[in-house]
């Protein structure tokens, strides 16, 4: 009974760059899913770039996005979870954090530009975690790459092996659908439209001449295409995608409901249901009767009146309860939850109990930071809830002297929220704020001033990179401590890291140093830096 309840649950996010069609895809998919009956229910959580300072929008996005956290459906007898990610790369680290609480993922990718940027980033990181994903190749019905070619690029650029599952017949303005190698159906595209039961046909093998009699003259290239692929990939197999070592392919077109269904099917068929998790003493199995869990992310609440907040956790093991008491394992005092609540699209409902694979979230005053971890008594970390090398580094200057004690505390809580990273200068107690783009210090900004009356201005510092930094010889790491000092920072953990100005000098200073170790990212509950080495 208890391991049905883990079974059907299928946790996972989808990801993508900026407009290649991720809140479109979440729609289609909440549609199919029965969560949502009209398209536009979701907003889109983009920020666009032209509000980039656009205070009341950024606002207005947070309110949005607690909403749309978690989106939880039920299809083909399985619940599944989907947690939202923002779409704006200045919130890339709030993703890479989210990625930590799914199982697996879809990568969504538009055909006519390939695969991009913020793409690659985000693959690393689940490269880093060896998250199961699936690929859907979006935007079909627009002059795009060809298949081969995008299919050699995601291999390319995403290190990783892929496997198509369905193929595109032509593309553009003449793309007429999509051939499912699985399941040897054709699916006819109908602009506009979810396709009708009449436009998916089930054909014998690739030489039935219904695709003739509905393709035409297309039906000769879709057979060499099919022969191709045959050839030049191994048919599918499901361990290597569960091990990550292989993504299965989809073509579509979300806008036009086109190859969602398929999608949505396929993925119930092969995507992971909740897995162990590692903490720092030992790994956690999902069906242990004692529950864990852990905290990825945290929302504060955008009426300025009431600073409570939203915490978010991952179940990891067991069964959480409303009303029973679980122990806060970095503060070693018990809590007790009156309302914790589940989402279901825009909906927020109390729940009684969840399970293994559900996100929760917790009415929070203060007491969450991200990484924490909550269990039935045992101590135990989650780990794997890295910090990454921040891109832009500014010194916190306190313009308003009398408030400074709220400068404190309100840059304490927000970088707890995650917002940004918060370093202390070794020499001179500096306060550097650490973020990978710019909108995080309007967003700073404007919240220092609404919820914690207190002012600041930022002074950019031209560092691009922060290493946090390890060494086997703790004498080593004191010898380079006193020549670097004046670049030698601590993190909220007490870690120690070094601030580089150019990758040039990073690497310098790696050569120089060989006895020290160079971490491009850090684990917030922990302390203990991850297992990245800096590659500059
Ligand atoms: P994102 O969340 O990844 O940033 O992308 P989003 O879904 O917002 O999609 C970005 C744009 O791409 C949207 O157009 C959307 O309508 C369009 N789009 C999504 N799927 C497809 C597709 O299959 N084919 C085509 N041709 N377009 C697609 P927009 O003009 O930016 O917004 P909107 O005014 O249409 O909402």
């Amino acid at each position: 009974m208890y391991s049905d309840e883990i079974n059907k649950r299928r946790t996972f996010a989808i990801i993508s760059h900026p407009d290649a069609g991720k809140t479109t895809l979440t729609e289609k998919l909440l549609l199919f899913g029965g969560a949502i009956q009209t398209a536009g229910a979701v907003k889109s959580n983009k920020i666009k770039k032209s509000t980039s300072s656009d205070f009341m929008e950024i606002e207005k996005q947070r309110g949005i996005s607690v909403a749309t956290s978690v989106m939880t459906f039920e299809y083909n007898g399985q619940k599944i979870n989907l947690l939202d990610t923002p779409g704006h790369k200045d919130f890339a680290e709030d993703v890479y954090r989210t990625l930590t609480a799914v199982d697996s993922v879809i990568i969504v990718v538009d055909c006519v530009k390939g695969v991009e940027e913020q793409t690659e980033k985000l693959m690393e990181v689940c490269r880093m975690r060896r998250t199961p994903v699936i690929v859907f190749i979006n935007k079909l019905d627009r002059e795009g790459k060809r298949p081969f070619e995008l299919l050699d690029e995601i291999e390319a650029k995403l290190s990783i092996g892929v496997r198509p599952l369905s193929w595109p017949i032509s593309i553009g303005s003449s793309f007429k659908g999509v051939y499912n190698l699985y399941d040897k159906t054709l699916c006819l595209f109908r602009p506009g439209g979810a396709s009708i039961a009449e436009d998916v046909l089930s054909v014998t093998d690739i030489n039935d001449p219904v695709l003739d009699e509905r393709l035409g003259e297309y039906a000769a290239q879709l057979r060499e295409d099919v022969a191709l692929v045959d050839g030049v990939y191994e048919p599918f197999d499901r361990a290597a995608y569960l091990m990550a070592d292989l993504a299965p392919v989809f073509f579509g077109s979300a806008v036009n409901n086109f190859g969602v269904k398929e999608l949505l099917n396929t993925f119930t068929t092969i995507a992971p249901p909740p897995l162990s998790r590692a903490a720092d003493t030992r790994s956690i199995q999902p069906n242990e009767k004692n529950f864990s869990g852990f905290v990825f992310k945290i929302h504060a609440n955008i009426d300025p009146r009431h600073r409570d907040r939203i915490a978010f956790l991952r179940i990891c093991s067991g069964k959480f309860e409303r009303n029973k008491f679980f122990h806060h394992v970095r503060l070693g005092k018990d809590f007790k939850f009156r309302s914790p609540s589940s989402f279901l699209a825009q909906e927020k409902n109390i729940i009684e109990e969840a399970f293994p694979g559900d996100v929760i979230g917790l009415y929070d005053t203060g007491n969450f930071k991200i990484g924490d971890t909550l269990t039935e008594g045992e101590k135990i970390m989650f780990r794997g809830i890295p910090s990454f090398s921040p891109e832009v580094f500014k010194e916190v200057m306190n313009t308003d002297p009398m408030r400074s004690k709220q400068l404190e505390k309100g840059l304490e809580q927000l970088t707890d929220e995650g917002v940004a990273q918060l370093f202390i200068q070794q020499l001179g107690n500096k306060r550097i704020i650490g973020t990978v783009g710019e909108l995080q210090f309007d967003v700073i900004q404007y919240r220092l001033l609404h919820e914690y009356g207190a002012s600041c201005r930022f002074v950019l510092l031209s560092y691009n990179k922060a290493c946090w930094l390890t060494a086997t010889d703790n004498k080593k790491l004191t010898e380079f401590t006193r020549y670097r000092s004046e670049h030698l920072f601590t993190d909220k953990d007490g870690n120690l890291v070094y601030f580089s100005a150019s990758d040039w000098t990073l690497n310098r200073v790696r050569e120089d140093n060989p006895g020290v170790e160079f971490h491009f990212s850090s684990e917030l509950n922990t302390g203990t830096p991850g297992r990245q080495s800096c590659v500059a």
